[in-house]
């Protein structure tokens, strides 16, 4: 796959990216609603797994887990967090797996960086495909309230070896949140500029929930983290349990 179809954006931002503590809230939700119903040493796929953490925390439950990233850097972290997994560099809109999978997850809004309702309902079906009958999907998504601002901010982070300037606007009309990055990097004793975009959508739930079922997706359920599971970590976030017929 070529780098003008695969989401490749996170491989500038891959050395300064830890999902630990995201991974730890995501399984505990896991095992809430999904992972008690599969059977030991199902096989699970983690979409978009970016470094890893989640899945070395499945396979420390006994899982066999894969993951998938489009950024061949979050991999590359990826396999030093979780050395037993399989690692697969490839697109959630484009990816297609044979139906082995008893659950597929994709953990802390990673799906919003598909930005096209068109685009979502294609992974949508990518995943159905992926999944043993009756098999789990489970992902998150940030809610508008996560992305709203009156006027675009600015943010800036540094140490001695990186400097960054985030600045972010979101267009309430087209339900699009814009990050555009300056990053800085002392490497080999030259700084290196790149610049970056990174695009969200604000996908309604009741879209979300429509495209699920035209793919053929059956008992879903919708969660406000914030509100109705008491994840303060996941405030403002909408979490998603559906099932293959
Ligand atoms: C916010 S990070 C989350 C990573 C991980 N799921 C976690 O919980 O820490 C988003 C990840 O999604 C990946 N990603 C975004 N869009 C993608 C796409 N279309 N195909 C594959 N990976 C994608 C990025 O490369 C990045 O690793």
């Amino acid at each position: 796959m070529s780098l003008e179809t695969r989401y490749s954006q996170y491989d500038t931002l891959a050395f300064l990216y830890s999902g630990l503590e995201s991974s730890k809230v995501s399984l505990m939700l896991l095992e809430k609603f999904i992972l008690q119903d599969i059977p030991n040493e199902s096989h699970i796929l983690d979409l978009c797994c970016g470094t890893g953490e989640l899945v070395q925390l499945l396979l420390e439950k006994g899982y066999q887990v894969t993951g998938l990233d489009g950024s061949e850097e979050m991999l590359h972290y990826a396999r030093e967090n979780a050395p037993d997994a399989e690692f697969i560099l490839d697109d959630s809109r484009f990816f297609k797996l044979p139906p082995i999978f008893h659950a597929v997850v994709s953990a802390n809004n990673s799906l919003s960086y598909v930005t096209s309702l068109e685009e979502l309902i294609s992974v949508f079906h990518n995943v159905y495909a992926a999944l043993q009958s009756n098999g789990w999907f489970a992902f998150d998504l940030n809610q508008e309230e996560r992305y709203e601002t009156d006027e675009p901010t600015s943010t800036s982070d540094f140490t001695d070896d990186y400097a960054m300037i985030d600045c972010f606007s979101y267009d309430p009309e087209e339900k699009i949140a814009k990050s555009n990055l300056v990053m800085f990097r002392l490497i080999n004793g030259e700084w290196q500029r790149s610049n970056l975009t990174f695009i969200q959508k604000a996908y309604f739930t009741a879209e979300v929930q429509s495209a699920l079922e035209k793919v053929g997706f059956t008992e879903i359920s919708i969660y406000d983290a914030g509100r109705n599971l008491g994840v303060p970590q996941m405030e403002g976030r909408t979490v998603y349990f559906c099932r293959k017929l």
